[in-house]
C-alpha cells in the first residue's frame, strides 16, 4: 500500500502552485447531470479519486462519461434512461453519492430508486435523516430493506417547505436536486450557503430558461419547478480547502507560498485567522500569497458552516498551531470525531489535549519525525504538515485517504520544495 516518506524539517519554502477545482463542487454537479437530456461539460475539475469514483457510478447508471486530464474537463452525455440503483459499493466508499438519490428521484419520481444507505464514517455520526425527511415533504416515501433505501413519489413530487434542523451541505444540494422538476414551489430554509452549494444553484439557473432558484433571505431559497434541462456547462470553482492546505505549508515552514486559481472571497474567515496569527496575506481576484516569516502567535478558533471557519480546514490549522509558541484552542461544532490527526501529531511531539469537542494546544519548539497512520482526507494533510515541520523522517501510511481530494499531492509538495517520496 502506498506510503509517503517525508524528510524534515523544511524551512522557509518560497514557491507557488495552482489549485485544482473544488472536489466538493464537482460531486453535486456530477450528480446533477442525470437531470439533463443531453450533454453537460464541466471544466477546471479536480480529478481526485472521489471525483473519478463518481464518474464510474455515472457510467454504471448509464451515462457516457469522457474525462480529459489534459483539459481538466469531464463531459457527461445522457442518451438513455438511467439505471435506478446506487450500489452499496459506492455509498460505502463515499457518502456524497447519496446526492444521486435526490437527482434520480427528481428525474424519475414515479419509479422506485434504490441506494445503499451510507453507514459509519471516521468523522463521527453522519446521518441522512434530513435528506429523507426533506424528500418526504416533497411527497416521496421511503422504506429501508437489506441496507438499501427505496424511495419513490407515486403521485409525482410536489413542492413544499422544509427547514433543515441544522445546516447541511449535502442535504441542501440533495433537496435542491430533488425539487428541480417538482410541481409548484419548494421553499428550503436554513440551507447551507457554502460556495459549492451556491455554485450548484448558479449552474442550474444558468442551464434553465430562467432563474428558477431564488434566494429569499440569507439561508432561504425558493425553487419554482421547471419542465426540462437540456444542456449545460460550468467552470468549477477553485478548491478552497486544498488552497488553504497549501497556504499552510507556507505557515508551518515560516515561508512564502502563492496559490493560484482560487477566489480569496471563499477563504475570508481562514485568511482573517492567518492574519491574526501574524502571517502577511496578499491577494488579487484569483490568487492568495502568504508570507509567514514573522514570529507567529497562538489563537482561539471555532468551526462552523460557511462563512465561518470550515471544519475541513480545522485539522490543517491545528497542525500549524501545534508549532506556534503559546496556548491555542479549537472548538469543533460540526462533527463529533474530527480530531483524528491529533494523536498522530502527538507521536511527533505535539502537545494537543482533546476534551469532547475542544482541543487545547501548547505549541512546541520542535516536532520529530515518526511513523503515522491517516484515517480521513483532511487529517492526512494535517499529518503531512507535521512531518514537513518535524526533524527527521516520517513514514505516513494509508495516504489513499488524501488521494480522495488532493490531486497530484506529492507532485505539488515537491514543487513547493518538500522532501517527499512515495513508496509502496
Ligand atoms: N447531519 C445530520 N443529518 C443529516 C445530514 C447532516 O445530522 O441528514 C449533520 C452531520 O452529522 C453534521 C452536520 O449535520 O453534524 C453537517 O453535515 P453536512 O451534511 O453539512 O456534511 P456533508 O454534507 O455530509 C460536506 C462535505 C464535507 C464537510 C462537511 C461540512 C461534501 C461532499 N462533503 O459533508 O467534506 O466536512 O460538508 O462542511 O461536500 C471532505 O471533503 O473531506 C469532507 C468531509
Amino acid at each position: 500500500m502506498l506510503k509517503y516518506v517525508i524528510k524534515g524539517p523544511t524551512k522557509g519554502v518560497n514557491s507557488s502552485i495552482s489549485i485544482e477545482g473544488a472536489k466538493n463542487c464537482c460531486l453535486p454537479l456530477l450528480a446533477s447531470t442525470v437531470l439533463f437530456e443531453d450533454t453537460v461539460t464541466l471544466t477546471n475539475v479536480n480529478l481526485s479519486n472521489d471525483v473519478l469514483l463518481t464518474c464510474k457510478l455515472l457510467e454504471d447508471l448509464g451515462s457516457k462519461v469522457e474525462i480529459s486530464e489534459k483539459n481538466k474537463s469531464i463531459k457527461v452525455i445522457n442518451k438513455k434512461k438511467h439505471k435506478l440503483i446506487i450500489n452499496y459499493k459506492y455509498t460505502s466508499r463515499m457518502r456524497a453519492v447519496v446526492l444521486f438519490l435526490g437527482a434520480l428521484l427528481s428525474k424519475y419520481p414515479k419509479n422506485s430508486i434504490q441506494a445503499g444507505k451510507p453507514g459509519g464514517c471516521s468523522l463521527g455520526y453522519r446521518g441522512i435523516d434530513f435528506h429523507l425527511e426533506g424528500f418526504k415533504r416533497l411527497n416521496a416515501n421511503h422504506t429501508l430493506k437489506d441496507g438499501y433505501v427505496k424511495i419513490s413519489a407515486k403521485n409525482g413530487l410536489i413542492g413544499n417547505t422544509y427547514k433543515f434542523p441544522k445546516v447541511s451541505v449535502t442535504g441542501t444540494a440533495n433537496l435542491i436536486l430533488s425539487a428541480v422538476f417538482a410541481k409548484n414551489i419548494t421553499t428550503l430554509k436554513n440551507i447551507s450557503i457554502e460556495p459549492e452549494v451556491t455554485s450548484l444553484i448558479d449552474f442550474l439557473n444558468n442551464s434553465a430558461k430562467f432563474r428558477f432558484i431564488k434566494f429569499k433571505g440569507k439561508r432561504t431559497i425558493q425553487i419554482k419547478g421547471i419542465k426540462k434541462l437540456i444542456k449545460g456547462s460550468y467552470k468549477v470553482i477553485g478548491d478552497r480547502i486544498n488552497a488553504f492546505s497549501y497556504l499552510c505549508v507556507g505557515a508551518i515552514t515560516r515561508g512564502k507560498v502563492k496559490v493560484n486559481n482560487i477566489n480569496p472571497k471563499h477563504l475570508k474567515k481562514e485568511l482573517e485567522i492567518l492574519k491574526k496569527i501574524g502571517c502577511e496575506i496578499k491577494n488579487d481576484n484569483f490568487s492568495i500569497s502568504i508570507n509567514a516569516k514573522k514570529k507567529l502567535k497562538p489563537t482561539n478558533i471555532t468551526t462552523g458552516p460557511w462563512p465561518s471557519l470550515a471544519t475541513d480546514n480545522m485539522p490543517i490549522l491545528m497542525a500549524v498551531l501545534a508549532t506556534i509558541d503559546g496556548k491555542s484552542t479549537i472548538k469543533e461544532t460540526i462533527f463529533s470525531n474530527r480530531y483524528m490527526a491529533a494523536p498522530e501529531l502527538s507521536r511527533m511531539g505535539a502537545s494537543i489535549n482533546i476534551k469532547n469537542n475542544k482541543a487545547t494546544i501548547i505549541g512546541v519548539k520542535n516536532l520529530f519525525g515518526a511513523n503515522c497512520i491517516c484515517s480521513d482526507l483532511r487529517s492526512t494533510f494535517a499529518i503531512i504538515l507535521g512531518a514537513i515541520a518535524a526533524k527527521g523522517v516520517s513514514k505516513i501510511a494509508r495516504v489513499y485517504h488524501g488521494s480522495r481530494g488532493y490531486y497530484q499531492l506529492p507532485k505539488k509538495l515537491k514543487k513547493l520544495g518538500i522532501n517527499i517520496k512515495s513508496i509502496t
